[in-house]
């Protein structure tokens, strides 16, 4: 896992954005995995700023959204559908059919998730996935307990997300209990895997999952298993760690090493 730790927010959001936007440059019709939330919100906002000023093309790319909440509509104003197209799709010149986030309102859930399955499998995969991270751990809808193998399922969303997410919703009680999500296994077989974290209430779960041991109870650490895993946090967020001289040691060498490694 590559720890790149950085000042504020937007040199975060920035370090994310340029991490996509060199995979997009490198494969135009890159497959790449997003996520919701505040915190990809910069990231999003840099994206399109690359694509307003520096001609980054999304015409390509095809994407796929980690998650949904059952049962919201896609026009719904608290749906990650509508997120999605408000936030970034509508900003950029993206192909409308090569959007995939997860439907709310479908018949057979169950038959609609092997659907998303498969969908990825025709686009040969996903290249770069982006992730959050809630304060308990979860990536995409993945709640404590989540097996390393899920796959995209329908998922009971844990009494802390439900208490996190309330913030963007008129009242607790409308926060949907259940959402579709991509599952830990499906998220592990992403080419690269970049993860965003910001802010204090993001330390503890930071150290835990980045210096902690393994644990489906703290389903971020699945990250510590892939080969191409890229952690960016901001200060705050990263306050808890234990090796941040290591981490910065790294960044520090990065040119020397590749120096050998380009012998
Ligand atoms: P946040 O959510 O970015 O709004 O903190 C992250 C998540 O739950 O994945």
């Amino acid at each position: 896992m590559e720890v790149i730790l950085t000042k504020t927010y937007d040199d975060m959001s920035n370090a994310a954005a340029q991490e996509i936007a060199r995979q997009i440059r490198k494969k135009p019709n890159s497959v790449i995995g997003l996520a919701t939330g505040s915190t990809p919100l910069g990231t999003y906002k840099e994206l399109i700023r690359l694509h307003k000023d520096e001609g980054l093309d999304f015409s390509k790319v095809i994407t796929f959204n980690l998650d949904e909440y059952l049962g919201l509509s896609p026009t719904h104003k608290e749906s990650y559908n509508f997120f999605m197209w408000d936030n970034l799709f509508k900003h950029v010149n993206i192909n409308p059919e090569n959007v995939h986030v997860p439907q709310g309102l479908v018949e057979d859930a169950e038959e609609f998730c092997h659907w998303y399955e498969d969908e990825i499998k025709k686009a040969g995969g996903i290249d770069l996935q982006l992730l959050g991270i809630g304060s308990d751990g979860h990536i995409g809808f993945n709640e404590p307990g989540s097996s390393f193998g899920s796959r995209t399922r329908v998922k009971t969303l844990d009494e802390q997300t439900i208490k996190d997410n309330a913030r963007f919703f008129d009242s607790i009680d409308e926060v949907p209990h259940f959402a579709i999500t991509m599952g830990v296994g499906t998220i592990l077989e992403a080419r690269k895997i970049v993860l965003v974290a910001s802010g204090d209430n993001k330390a503890p779960v930071c150290v835990q999952f980045i210096e902690g041991p393994l644990t489906s109870q703290v389903t971020a650490s699945a990250l510590q298993l892939h080969p191409q895993a890229i952690v960016i946090l901001d200060e705050k967020a990263s306050v808890q760690l234990k090796r941040k001289k290591y981490y910065n040691w790294i960044r520090d060498n990065k040119h020397t090493v590749k120096k050998y490694l380009d012998r």
